[in-house]
């Protein structure tokens, strides 16, 4: 596991954009787990003024989406699939046919994830996954007492997240109580996973989420058992570790190594 300690928001964005351009360079068509929330907006801008200004080419990027609320359609405005859109995929040049994102609005939600499960197998699996995390340390929606094998399913939202989330909403009775995620089993697949931390609300979540045991109960902990994890944490989410001073040292000492993982 990688830890990678910067500055602020702006800074951890600007870091996560060049990795993921880095790596879509390397492999054009790559497979890509995509996470909505704040905290990887300052990225997707990024995507965005790269696309824009240096040519960076999404056309045979393949995406999939974390997840999405239960009960509401692809056109509402809280939507994920509106997120997404509306943040990213409006100004990119991914093709519409390459992306993927869990409904939320389906007659039958057991059958669709289960398609969904079978349509990443088919694209070959996440080659790489963003990730933000949850104040109670989940990622996707695998809130607390998730299995860690868990495939894409629905769960129903804490009330911390209900409340965390209330903020993109009119009042928070409108958020919905459920969610279609991928699960954990299906995160820890991708072959490589990139977790985005920013600000002092975070920081309990990271700290136990990278230094804590491994357990249901703070589900990003599972990526301790990933053979491959960047977490990029500004100062704020990163003041509770209790390795910090360790963590930076390792980043400044890689730097000199001669295969620099990043590039
Ligand atoms: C939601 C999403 C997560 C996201 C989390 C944190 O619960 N399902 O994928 O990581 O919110 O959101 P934010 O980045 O806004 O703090």
């Amino acid at each position: 596991m990688r830890v990678i300690i910067v500055k602020d928001y702006q800074e951890m964005s600007k870091r996560a954009a060049k990795i993921v351009a880095n790596r879509m360079k390397r492999k054009p068509d790559l497979v890509l787990g995509l996470a909505t929330g704040s905290t990887p907006l300052g990225m997707y801008s990024e995507f965005i003024r790269m696309h824009k200004e240096e040519g960076l080419d999404f056309s045979q990027v393949r995406s999939f989406n974390l997840d999405e609320y239960c009960g509401l359609s692809s056109d509402h405005p809280q939507s994920y699939h509106y997120f997404m859109y509306d943040k990213l995929f409006n100004h990119i040049n991914i093709r519409p046919e390459n992306i993927y994102i869990p409904r939320g609005d389906v007659e039958n939600a057991h059958i669709f994830c289960e398609w969904y499960e079978k349509k990443i197998k088919k694209e070959g699996g996440m080659d790489l996954q963003i990730l933000g995390i949850g104040r109670d340390g989940h990622i996707g929606f695998n809130e607390p007492g998730s299995s860690l094998g868990s495939r894409t399913r629905i769960k129903t939202l804490t009330k911390e997240t209900i409340e965390d989330n209330a903020r993109f909403f009119k009042k928070k009775e409108e958020v919905p109580r459920y969610a279609i995620t991928m699960g954990l089993g299906t995160i820890s697949e991708a072959k490589e996973c990139l977790l985005l931390a920013s600000g002092t609300n975070k920081a309990e979540a990271i700290q136990k989420s990278i230094e804590g045991p491994v357990s249901a109960e703070i589900t990003a902990s599972l990526l301790q058992l990933h053979p491959r994890v960047m977490i990029i944490a500004d100062e704020e989410a990163a003041q509770n570790l209790r390795q910090k001073d360790y963590y930076q040292y390792a980043e400044k000492m890689a730097e000199k190594l001669e295969v620099n993982q990043e590039s």
